[in-house]
């Protein structure tokens, strides 16, 4: 059995010899004034639990007592609750609590575990974290329509690139799905590719937009664009995965790229997924429509020069190609011509 940590052995220790003398009401009545929100479980078996942990469920005490704590989560956060009992987590963690008329309540969870008579115990408290998410999730919200008119002001200026960086944010979601990514990595790809050219605002439109073969003094102003964003979006409060992309969308897996020539693994997954996604709308074209193969001769180009691309990233384009996930209007895909 995995051993309680050090800095938390001595409340186990207190809720140990609480729970002897005066069991699992006890537990209640005693922690309450501490915990608010709380539930203790045996082996994952509701045996008590305060006021404010039965106003936040909406179970009466019989009702909620025996009930296994699994049933008292939103049924997609289930396997990851089992998984944490499995494992003995005691970290913080988010989990979104099922309540008697089927509503969900996100709360932010501190377990603790303790042992009595040899069996194992878990102290749980909840806080109601509700009104802090979506607050979170309204300043993401704003944040990501700022992002977006960023990206619409360059693509306006540009129009040669025009759709570029959001269809390439389309398809590099798309790839990270399918590749199986949390949330939050998805999150972060999305902005990182809505914002993966940004640093093109630093090259001359003459050369942005000069229709002729571009001479190599005019290639090596092209080629600064990745540190020209990243520096654009250092000191701001993007997270470093989001950065790495806008600095590593260039690079290659075998080394070939620019600017560092980074090798594999040293390529952060995000940057890898969407150097994908980006070969595939840059080979596929710019033109404001094309065909469904385009895509299609464009994967086969992008597979000519594996050793660019990871594997399994490239694996997952041909899917979505495969699959008809790029067409309609918002890949330039004319249906009709498909
Ligand atoms: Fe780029
Ligand atoms: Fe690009």
């Amino acid at each position: 059995m995995q051993e309680v940590s050090k800095s938390n052995e001595g409340l186990a220790l207190f809720l140990d010899r609480l729970f002897e003398n005066e069991g699992a009401e006890g537990v209640v009545s005693s922690m309450s004034f501490l915990f608010g929100a709380f539930a203790v479980t045996v082996d994952g078996v509701v045996i008590g639990a305060s006021d404010t942990f039965l106003n936040l469920v909406g179970y009466s005490r019989s009702e909620l007592y025996g009930m296994s704590a699994v049933e008292l989560v939103a049924p997609s956060a289930r396997r990851k609750l089992e998984k944490r009992f499995s494992q003995d987590f005691i970290g913080h963690y988010e989990l979104p609590l099922l309540t008697k008329e089927s509503k969900i309540i996100h709360t932010l969870v501190r377990p603790r575990i303790f042992f009595s008579g040899g069996r194992k115990y878990r102290l749980a408290q909840f806080i109601d974290n509700t009104a802090t998410l979506s607050l979170a999730r309204s300043q993401l919200e704003n944040f990501m329509n700022v992002s977006t008119a960023l990206m619409h002001a360059f693509e306006y200026r540009d129009p040669y690139t025009q759709g570029h960086m959001s269809r390439v944010e389309k398809i590099a979601v798309k790839i990270s799905r399918l590749l199986k990514l949390d949330e939050q990595s998805i999150g972060n790809i999305s902005l990182g590719a809505c914002l993966h050219d940004v640093g093109k605002i630093s090259v001359p439109i003459e050369i942005l937009t000069k229709p002729s073969r571009l001479e190599d003094h005019e290639w090596a102003f092209i080629k600064k664009h990745p540190e020209a964003g990243y520096k654009i979006l250092t000191g701001t409060h993007f997270v470093k995965e989001i950065e790495d992309i806008v600095l590593l969308h260039h690079e290659n897996q075998d080394g070939s790229g620019y600017p560092h020539g980074l090798k594999g693994e040293e390529i952060p997954l995000g940057a890898a997924i969407v150097s994908v996604a980006d070969g595939l709308d840059a080979i596929a074209g710019t033109r404001p429509y094309r065909k469904a193969s385009s895509f299609i001769e464009a994967i086969k180009i992008m597979e000519g020069e594996a050793n660019k691309y990871r594997k399994e990233v490239l694996v997952a384009a041909r899917q979505l190609v495969e699959s008809g996930q790029l067409s309609g209007p918002e890949f330039g895909v004319m249906s009709s011509l498909i």
